[in-house]
């Protein structure tokens, strides 16, 4: 059996993390990969205050042990009429498609980094983990964070960014391959979008990351199953953090047109794209990714891209088409199983 310290600190019976997944999970995933013994992850960023407080509660109430609230940390981009505008007319034959008015928007979904009003919302409710992406919050934030007692976690896709969370006072460094699902949590590189085809995958960036921090390293990236953690702890690894694994688990929270997309996905059937949101991130090749990108220079910022979108999304989704839908997954998409996700973790912590 596989022991971290951090992982016995904190009462797990593995050192395994259910990735986060905003806009893919709730309480339901997390508490289940709780009461399997594993940290349950919930995702912040796309969530109200009131509705963060709910979803602790129900976690809290379906006997989970440790918790993990993850944040944002992107700076919102300065308002910007022409590109939004340019990122319209990009999206403007589709419309036409449609038959939507330029003007029509479907309400998209709300991205905000973390801010006092969160900070307050984690002093209040204590978790036992805080993780953050897209780098840290600003230092005050941070040591109010760290005096409420929660252990930080944060992403890093390359050696570099593993360096400055550690000296910023990071306690787990999450080294996010090249093969994960959802946003790359990069936040160093001036341009995301020409840097993200040199990020290491997990293979390399993990024993490079341990050799480079003193901290504890997770490895996130095309991990499914006992294979790849054995991999993993191998490469020297303190645990692992699993995202596309639990997508097809019923506690996941996606809609029937990700679930029909991922029963169908291949090994080679993601890329990394910035069309959703306008940052880069990890999803399965649809309609808009082929005829517009992957990558390019016309959406709006992140996270504003995904207004333009919403009303396509809509529209699609009701014909029963995910051509203009985001769907997250990384590379290991083929090992997803149907299974209830408590099930599948005990499944994978009792092959070790
Ligand atoms: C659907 C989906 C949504 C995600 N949303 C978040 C998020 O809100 N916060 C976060 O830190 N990471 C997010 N991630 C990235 C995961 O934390 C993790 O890096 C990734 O899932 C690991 O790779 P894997 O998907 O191959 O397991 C998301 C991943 C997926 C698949």
């Amino acid at each position: 059996m596989w022991h971290s310290p951090w992982s016995a600190e904190l009462g797990l019976d593995f050192p395994l993390i259910q990735a986060p997944m905003a806009g893919a999970n709730d309480a339901a995933l997390a508490s289940a990969v709780s009461r399997a013994g594993a940290l349950g992850s919930i995702p912040c960023a796309t969530l109200s205050p009131e509705r963060v407080a709910q979803e602790v509660a129900a976690f809290r109430r379906d006997g989970g042990r440790a918790l993990n609230l993850n944040f944002f940390c992107h700076r919102p981009p300065a308002p910007d009429a022409s590109r939004e505008r340019g990122w319209r007319d990009a999206l403007m034959a589709y419309y036409r498609e449609a038959g939507l008015a330029d003007a029509e928007a479907a309400p998209g979904l709300q991205r905000r980094p973390f801010d006092a009003d969160q900070c307050r919302l984690v002093e209040a409710l204590r978790p036992a983990v805080v993780s953050f992406h897209f780098g840290l919050p600003d230092s005050a934030l941070l040591d109010r964070v760290k005096a409420s007692g929660a252990k930080i976690l944060a992403s890093a896709t390359t050696v570099a960014e593993g360096r400055w969370l550690e000296a910023r006072g990071v306690d787990i460094v999450i080294a996010q391959g090249w093969e994960a699902g959802g946003h790359r949590g990069h936040f160093l590189a001036d341009d995301v979008i020409g840097s993200v085809s040199t990020h290491p995958a997990t293979f390399a960036l993990v024993p490079q990351l341990v050799d480079a921090v003193a901290l504890p390293v997770i490895a996130a990236g095309g991990i499914a199953d006992r294979r790849g953690t054995e991999a993993a702890r191998a490469l020297g690894a303190s645990g692992v953090q699993l995202g596309t694994a639990y997508l097809l688990t019923p506690q996941s929270t996606i809609g029937e047109l990700h679930r029909q997309a991922l029963r169908q996905a291949r090994d080679d059937s993601t890329t990394v794209t910035n069309l959703f949101s306008g940052r880069p991130a990890r999803g399965i090749v649809n309609r808009l990714m082929r005829e517009l990108g992957p990558l390019s220079d016309h959406p709006a910022p992140f996270p504003n891209a995904g207004q333009a979108l919403a009303p396509l999304k809509q529209h699609f989704e009701a014909l029963g088409s995910s051509d203009f839908s985001s769907l997250w997954a990384g590379q290991a998409v083929t090992l997803c199983q149907e299974i209830d996700a408590e099930t599948l973790t005990r499944q994978w912590i009792s092959a070790q």
